[in-house]
């Protein structure tokens, strides 16, 4: 694909994590687990956690109010709000909706969209065609998952992984050489359950056979989306960088989806990036889905590790299968 000059570039960014903190000792006192297990084979040592009657919609807001701060814009000046989530607080309407009447940001056209833990790059790819299309200026993408509302925290296969977060950023025309040089998306719908919610949506509604089955939370065959996750983050990393015509030399930073540290060392090795340009935070908040990838991002801008003209390579992948890429000049 052809070398371009950028449409849409990231003007800011904004995150929001519960202050409770779950350690691994905490869910050790309620499943059969250990501090050991779980550090080992993920890289978690502790999570945050929402309390129960805080919303999506609530840290999605709070994630957007910091970005639109740092980009010193006012709300009424979006005029699109793409909000990522797994974790809808209701099905109908979207969450979006419930972001922007929280924001007032009345001039904004707003809609979710479901693309698990590969949200951010697929929301930026959304962002940039929006953009170039002159449909919209000034686009805020949030990723905002409650994840502990879809775990079962009975199962010590999955309750240990995830975390609560959000995080967003503001997409805004590019005006020079910085700004989003390759977006890239794809899904593998096949392979859809290996990682899902059985039950819960239109196909099986929730009863009392669902309840007892607790299907209606995340079921995860472990070990394969483990092998599809690095196979399909190296194939995103890998595609990013060609379509943007640059080479991982060039990379100042990779910030990948933060799911497990092997994942991650994986995919630095396969595209060649050495582990002091990478990026991690997976110790401290574990899996927030979608919105790993924006708080990481926040978090690496606010340490100085990405400055003005930086290169930063972005990588998701998620339930669906999806999988994306963004390489970024701030
Ligand atoms: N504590 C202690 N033991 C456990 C735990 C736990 N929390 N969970 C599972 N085990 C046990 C299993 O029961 C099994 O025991 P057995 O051998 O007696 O049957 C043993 O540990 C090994 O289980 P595996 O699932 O084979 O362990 P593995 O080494 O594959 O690690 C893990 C499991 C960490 C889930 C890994 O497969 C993984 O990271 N997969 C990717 C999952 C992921 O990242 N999902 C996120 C969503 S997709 C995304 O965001 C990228």
């Amino acid at each position: 694909m052809p070398k371009r000059p950028p449409t849409a570039s990231i003007v800011s960014t904004g995150r929001f994590a519960p202050e409770n903190v779950v350690t691994n000792a905490d869910l050790a006192a309620r499943v059969d687990t250990s501090d050991e297990w779980i550090r080992s084979r993920t890289g978690i040592r502790e999570r945050r956690i929402a309390a129960e009657d805080q919303s999506t919609a609530e840290m999605a807001a709070f994630a957007a109010t910091r970005a639109l701060d740092q980009a010193g814009l006012d709300v009424k000046d979006i005029d699109l709000l793409l909000v990522s989530t797994a974790t809808p607080d209701r099905l109908l309407p979207s969450t979006a909706c419930d972001v922007q009447a929280l924001l007032g940001a009345s001039n904004a056209g707003a809609y979710d969209f479901a693309t698990a833990c590969s949200g951010f790059p697929y929301g930026l790819a959304m962002a940039e065609g929006h953009i170039a299309a002159r449909q919209a200026e000034t686009v805020l993408v949030v990723c905002a998952e409650k994840m502990s509302s879809i775990i079962d925290w009975m199962d010590r296969g999955t309750c240990v992984l995830f975390g609560d977060g959000a995080g967003a950023a503001v997409v805004r025309p590019a005006t020079d050489e910085r700004g989003i040089l390759s977006t890239f998306t794809k899904s593998d719908g096949t392979l859809a359950e290996l990682l899902y919610r059985p039950a819960g949506g239109a196909r099986i509604p929730i009863d009392i056979a669902v309840l007892d089955e607790r299907s209606q939370y995340v079921k995860m065959a472990g070990p394969e989306v483990f092998k599809s996750a690095v196979r399909a983050m190296c194939d995103a990393a890998e595609q990013g960088l060609r379509r943007a015509g640059v080479t991982a030399e060039e990379i100042d930073l990779l910030v990948p989806h933060q799911a497990n540290i092997r994942i991650i060392e994986a995919t630095a090795r396969y595209a060649g990036i050495p582990m002091e340009k990478v990026f991690i935070n997976v110790d401290r908040y574990g899996n927030m889905s979608s919105a790993s990838l924006p708080v990481a991002l926040d978090e690496a801008r606010e340490q100085g590790l990405l400055k003005e003209g930086s290169l930063a390579l972005l990588v998701a992948f998620g339930a669906g299968f999806t999988w994306g890429s963004t390489v970024v000049r701030l």
